[in-house]
């Protein structure tokens, strides 16, 4: 099966893309990112990605009307570079149900939370404040409920007594940065099956690496 060509979406530093980008420069990773798109024109992950040689596009949510004609651009310009597969990596628009279902099945998003615990904004700050021992990071398939759909994979990493919302999120965006391209891999790759709100098949990874949380 040739590569899925993938887009990524971001509207800031772009960590994540840059961690899907390494990983796809193996060649027998299943996916190719063949764009990557922002929706702020002015995202630091922008030029990262095109250090990278990637094809760049900006679509600007301001100068649209409403989310429709905004989303009418972004599947335009998807569809100029012949996309199959979509990466939400710190995208943060929320995207309305028909988008969604037209990418169901092929479009993931990660969060950095261990879901269906803190879904939305400010993940660390509210895990710090309700005293969780543990705290970490999630990538799943986009459903048109906000931070839902099923799972492809997760890690969890320890909270200190010292920590600030700063110092846990670096320690949960480190293994963001592991497991992003581990999901993407999976979800590429076609040997998953979707079965309600569960991935089938999703535990390995071609080379055998099971998903597991990192030690502390
Ligand atoms: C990450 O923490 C991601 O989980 C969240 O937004 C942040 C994006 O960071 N959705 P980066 O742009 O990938 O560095």
């Amino acid at each position: 099966m040739s590569a899925r060509r993938t887009a990524i979406l971001i509207s800031g530093r772009g960590s994540n893309m840059a961690s899907l980008i390494d990983a796809a420069r193996n060649p027998d990773f299943p996916a190719q990112i063949a764009l990557v798109l922002s929706n702020r024109p002015d995202a630091p992950g922008l030029a990262t990605a095109k250090a990278h040689g990637i094809a760049t596009a900006a679509v600007d949510h301001k100068i649209y009307a409403g989310r429709e004609a905004f989303e009418g651009s972004l599947q335009a310009m998807l569809d100029t570079h012949r996309i199959d597969f979509i990466c939400l990596a710190g995208f943060m628009r929320l995207l309305t149900a028909s988008f969604v279902e037209r990418w169901r099945g092929r479009m993931i998003n990660i969060h950095p939370a261990i879901l269906p615990s803190y879904k939305g904004l400010h993940t660390h700050e509210r895990a710090l404040a309700d005293g969780v021992k543990l705290h970490g990071c999630t990538v799943h398939y986009v459903v048109p409920e906000m931070d839902s759909g099923p799972i492809i994979a997760q890690a969890a990493v320890p909270v200190l007594d010292d920590d600030t919302p700063e110092t846990l999120g670096a320690r949960v965006l480190a293994q963001e940065h592991v497991i992003y391209p581990l999901a993407l891999e999976i979800a590429a790759s076609g040997r998953v099956r979707i079965d309600g709100n569960r991935v089938i098949g999703a535990a390995k990874t071609n080379d055998n690496r099971t998903l597991v949380s990192p030690r502390p």
